[in-house]
């Protein structure tokens, strides 16, 4: 049974962990916090995430999965150390990788046999090669790989278990023995590749992601002022295999803990090489562009927003998780309090936003939220919100405006309903 220490119980590293524990291995998760591991030795689920719950409790009932805060427990007797520290946006743009190198002194310091040291957070081109040399000031013998995830959240335990790929980074680009064992079983295709071939895709993929989303949203732009229908013409679009479909929905903009850090840190990447990346710059400012689009358009909906009071319709960066790190609700929330505006919230799971203008609760349910307000704006598309019972939200509305920053609530939804949908790159849509 292999053993292995996951540095780092975030979002991935908790995936990784009960995912591999599941698959047979001998996993302890290692965390800094003490409150956390505590929590999770406890069979406490810290995050919201589909499926993750039940692995956990399998592996601690196995005895397969334990969570420690000492790097000599994590790594008693462990063959691969996995690296799931967050390597979060410096001021610069940069990925910030300082947790990330003072957890690999902490592994070299507690490992006693031969190593594979995996990085699997998202690290900037050349982190690979940084943590090789760095290991190398340690005694101990010690295998770097650069095994980036293509983890979604809210589907992250279905992507572990099927990924589409699995990229293997290695310093000779051949493969390494412990890797192909953890990964042949799941069947997928693997690239083994060099250390800055497979940090580069891990980066190219999510800013791949990002362009579509901001290439749609400029486009819903050019449909709202030509009167075209977004939807449609991403529909027409995605019927070619060459385009395809998905990551074609306009809307408010990218958010969460992934891809607008990683365009920033790939534009800082590019430009540390001598390169100016003109279209990925442009791809993090059509999105940063969004949220004041939002208000703007609310403005003309409503006049001044001085006093409106506004519904926050999902408060998640994106349906099926509780994440808010980069969440559209929280700038579109201090917009709209800096405009004077009294804004309302409410989340399937997020109980409340922090802003600059005060902290906001979620009400009990969406009807709550939207007692007497003059707009509803819907910032996360959760079937539970796009599903609400619109004549009676209409009903308990002062006004009948809804921004539907999603696209996501049909026609027929809102069918005598008497809301004013507006869309993003869609036909405004009055009922009744
Ligand atoms: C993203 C990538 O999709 C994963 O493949 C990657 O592993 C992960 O980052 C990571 O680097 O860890 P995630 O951050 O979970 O995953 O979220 P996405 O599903 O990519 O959505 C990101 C944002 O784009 C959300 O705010 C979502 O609402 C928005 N989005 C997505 C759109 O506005 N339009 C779309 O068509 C799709």
């Amino acid at each position: 049974m292999t053993r292995i220490a996951v540095i780092g119980t975030g979002y991935v590293g908790l995936v990784t962990s009960a995912c591999l524990a599941d698959q047979g291995c001998e996993v302890t998760g290692l965390d800094r916090r003490q409150d956390l591991v505590d929590a999770l030795e406890l069979g406490e689920v810290p995050i919201h995430e589909a499926g993750l719950a039940p692995l956990l409790e399998a592996g601690r009932n196995s005895d397969r999965l334990r969570f420690t805060t000492s790097y000599a427990a994590a790594l008693a007797g462990a063959e691969i150390a996995i690296l799931c520290v967050d390597t979060p946006m410096s001021e610069t743009g940069a990925a910030d990788t300082s947790r990330l190198m003072s957890a690999v002194d902490s592994v070299a310091a507690a490992a006693s046999s031969d190593l594979v040291v995996v990085i699997k957070s998202t690290a900037p081109v050349g982190t690979a090669r940084d943590v090789h040399e760095r290991l190398s000031r340690h005694p101990g013998r010690f295998t770097v790989v650069s095994n980036p995830e293509f983890l979604q959240q809210g589907h992250a335990v279905d992507d572990f278990r099927r990924p589409r790929r699995v990229v293997v980074g290695t310093e000779t680009g051949e493969p390494i023995r412990e890797l192909r064992d953890l990964y042949e079983p799941l069947g997928s295709p693997v690239i083994t590749t060099t250390w800055e071939t497979a940090e580069l895709a891990k980066y190219a993929s999510n800013a791949f992601l990002a362009t579509k989303i901001s290439f749609i949203n400029e486009i819903a732009a050019i449909c709202d002022a030509v009167g075209a229908d977004v939807r449609e013409v991403a529909d027409a679009m995605g019927l070619d295999p060459r385009i395809g479909r998905s990551f074609l929905n306009a809307g408010i903009g990218y958010g969460g803990s992934c891809l607008p850090k990683d365009v920033a840190a790939l534009v800082h990447t590019a430009r540390e090489g001598g390169h100016d990346a003109l279209l990925l710059s442009a791809v993090a400012s059509v999105n940063d562009l969004l949220p004041s689009r939002t208000v703007s358009r609310l403005y003309q909906a409503l006049g001044s927003l001085k006093g409106k009071r506004i519904a926050l319709l999902g408060l998640a960066f994106k349906p099926e998780t509780d994440d808010l790190r980069s969440a559209p609700s929280i700038t579109l929330a201090a917009a709209l309090q800096a405009e004077g505006a009294l804004v309302t919230a409410y989340d399937p799971v997020v109980r409340s936003i922090a802003t600059p203008g005060g902290a906001i609760e979620a009400a009990a349910s969406a009807l709550e939220a939207l007692e007497g307000a003059d707009a509803a704006l819907l910032v996360t598309e959760w079937p539970e919100i796009v599903s609400l019972d619109w004549q009676a939200a209409a009903k308990t509305m002062r006004g009948h405006v809804l921004l539907d920053g999603r696209n996501a609530v049909s026609d027929a939804a809102i069918a005598g309903t008497g809301l004013r949908r507006i869309g993003v790159g869609v036909p405004e849509h009055t009922d009744g």
